[in-house]
């Protein structure tokens, strides 16, 4: 059975559909990226899984159970994990603040187990030296693996990152990237939304092709990138 399943999730603003029809399927452990032009409805996509945002129409499936018309907080505690394209930490409180609360408020763990595993994800996010700074002190990357850390600390069953590789140099994407992989191998199922992509690819088995809120593709990377109709699209190539 996949964590989590997509059947035929509609969404329009208005009249611009941003998710026309998109099913598809995360199976248990699997990292999965998701690609596509500006305003594709990617981040959308994430929004109506969370359920920042509500469907139109269509069904989520999460862990077994049908969390379409749940709240956001249930469905965090539930196991789903986001990180958001613009980091949104709390900007006065240090590092390690930003992760208790995290985990306090968004994950099921006991509170007096909840300032040693804050002390882990420090580490394991390379974050440790940081752990007492205020977060609107932090640099770019830093504040991705903050971003990283707080969606971490609700302890996710599947974990939503939303261009997390954007705008870093390519060392810093690299240690991102390898960060990411330790993630993965624990256990932790992931979506990826992504424009950097040989990071992206570095990671997933699968992408997920989106344009204009319609999924126009899903397979293993190299065939989907060798595809006309994703070079047309995505890439801008005239083929
Ligand atoms: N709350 C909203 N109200 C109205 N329109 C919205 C809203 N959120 C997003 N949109 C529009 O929906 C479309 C899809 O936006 P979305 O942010 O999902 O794109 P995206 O694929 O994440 O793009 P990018 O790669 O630039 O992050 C865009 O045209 C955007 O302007
Ligand atoms: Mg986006």
């Amino acid at each position: 059975m996949p964590i989590l399943a997509l059947d035929q999730l509609s969404k329009s603003f208005g009249a611009l559909k941003v998710a026309d029809n998109v099913s598809f399927a995360l199976e248990k452990g699997e990292a999965l990226g998701v690609i596509g032009p500006n305003g594709a409805g990617k981040s959308t996509l994430f929004n109506l899984i969370t359920g920042n945002i509500r469907v139109d129409s269509g069904t989520i499936l999460f862990d077994g159970s049908d969390i379409t018309w749940q709240p956001p907080m249930a469905r965090c505690l539930a196991g789903i994990g986001r990180t958001f394209q613009i980091p949104q930490p709390f900007r006065k409180l240090t590092v390690f603040e930003n992760l208790l609360v995290a985990a306090a408020f968004g994950s099921r763990r006991p509170e007096r187990d909840v300032g040693d595993r804050c002390a882990d994800i420090l580490v394991e996010t390379g974050l440790l030296s940081r752990a007492n700074q205020p977060a609107s002190s932090l640099g770019l990357l830093q504040r991705k693996r903050l971003e990283l850390a707080r969606a971490l600390a609700t302890d996710p069953k599947i974990l939503l990152l939303d261009e997390i590789a954007g705008g870093l140099t390519d060392g810093e994407c690299s240690e991102l990237v390898e960060t990411i992989r330790a993630i993965h191998r624990r256990g932790v199922s992931i979506i990826w939304v992504e424009h950097v992509l040989h990071a992206l690819t570095s990671v997933v088995g699968r992408l997920v092709v989106l344009h204009f809120g319609r999924v126009i593709g899903v397979g293993d990377p190299d065939t989907i990138m060798a595809s006309r109709e994703v070079r047309e699209i995505y890439l801008g190539i005239d083929v």
